[in-house]
């Protein structure tokens, strides 16, 4: 087993990775909740049948009782319908202050069941038990919980740490291929923007079969920059938007898609590129033959390093997005490979420059 403390003073808690640890979950929980006697587990239609069950058993063999709430998997269900029915369910399953409640799934079901976590009774406990490899070195960790309104996603949320995070690496292993790459694009982000030599593993391991032989060494160090990260900005004010690298151009080529033609991971993974590239035209990263690398590693799982976005969108997107300030935005470049740039710049200054690309 490998753990990872996060250390946010009253708010602290372990990241704890280890095959088979759905299986011991209640036991883990029965040591953060001491008093805690009854679970309510937020699941998806996906997730909920492979895994429910395991984790219920583990659940009462530890003493709990559980009740469960099932949302549809996918992104429509971050959004406040779901958050008011799962409010009203846990009422009706009798939760109380000293329960806690547990998110088993991908970043969906954590940011709305941690979201319903923060605001239920005036806050509850919460457990992360994330099942994407997107959720276990990203989503799950840190205390951003949220969920969409129609004017854009993750508008409403709030920071809300968990109680522990427990993963199992076993649940990657049903992941279809496109939901691991996804995944990927995240873990290769965060060779990009704080270790070089991490960046270098991945280029020598570039498969799911690779990545999957190593797969405690590669949930442990993203998770050990994420834990970092957020050790020293917990809020989201300064150091924190590194791990926003490739998000800005990212979240414009969600938006042209209307988020149905890209994945998040996808749309990450094609502004990552685009960063980098801007980073070189703005003189701010040196060596371009990073981009070439980069785009390699991308590519060998089957993600894409350009997307094509209209005008109006990326317009949009960097006027909404959220490092932005009044007229400047801070945009994350890499100063070189394992180390992220953040850079302050007039929104104007990045558009002019992206379209001159
Ligand atoms: N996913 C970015 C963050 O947690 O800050």
């Amino acid at each position: 087993m490998k753990t990872l403390h996060v250390d946010l003073g009253s708010r602290s808690y372990d990241i704890q990775i280890d095959p088979g640890l759905l299986d011991r979950a209640g036991e883990k929980i029965r040591t953060v909740c001491p008093k805690a006697k009854r679970l309510f587990v937020v699941t998806d239609s996906n997730v909920g049948p492979l895994y429910y069950d395991r984790v219920k058993a583990s659940l009462e063999r530890s003493g709990f009782s559980s009740s469960s709430h099932v949302v549809s998997a996918g992104e429509h269900s971050k959004c406040v319908t779901e958050l008011e029915k799962l409010w009203e369910d846990m009422m009706e399953a009798g939760l109380t202050r000293t329960d806690a409640v547990v998110a088993l799934g991908g970043g969906v079901v954590g940011d709305l069941c941690g979201f319903a976590a923060s605001t239920i009774l005036r806050g509850v406990d919460f457990i992360q038990i994330p099942t994407t490899l997107l959720a276990q070195v990203d989503s799950s960790v840190g205390g951003k919980v949220a969920i969409d309104l129609a004017a854009g996603k993750n508008l409403a949320g709030a920071f809300w740490q968990p109680k522990t995070v427990l993963m199992d690496p076993e649940t990657l292993n049903t992941l279809d291929d496109q939901t691991f790459s996804d995944g990927m694009a995240e873990v290769i982000k965060y060779g990009c923007i704080a270790d070089k030599g991490f960046f270098d593993f991945l280029c020598a391991h570039p498969s799911r079969t690779e990545i999957t032989a190593n797969i405690e060494h590669v949930l442990y160090t993203c998770c050990d920059i994420k834990r970092s990260v957020v050790e020293e900005d917990e809020r989201d004010t300064g150091r924190r938007m590194i791990l926003n690298f490739g998000h800005t151009i990212g979240h414009a080529y969600e938006l042209a898609g209307n988020y149905e033609t890209w994945t998040h991971g996808q749309a990450v993974s094609a502004g990552m590129v685009a960063a980098v590239e801007l980073g070189v035209k703005l003189g701010v990263m040196e060596h371009n033959s990073e981009i070439a690398t980069l785009s390699d590693l991308l590519r060998s799982f089957h993600l894409p390093t350009h997307i094509d976005c209209d005008w109006a969108t990326m317009e949009k997107a960097v006027g909404l997005d959220k490092k932005s300030e009044g007229t400047d935005i801070t945009m994350i470049f890499l100063r070189e490979m394992g180390q992220a740039l953040p850079t302050r710049m007039g929104k104007k200054a990045v558009l002019q420059s992206l379209r001159a690309s």
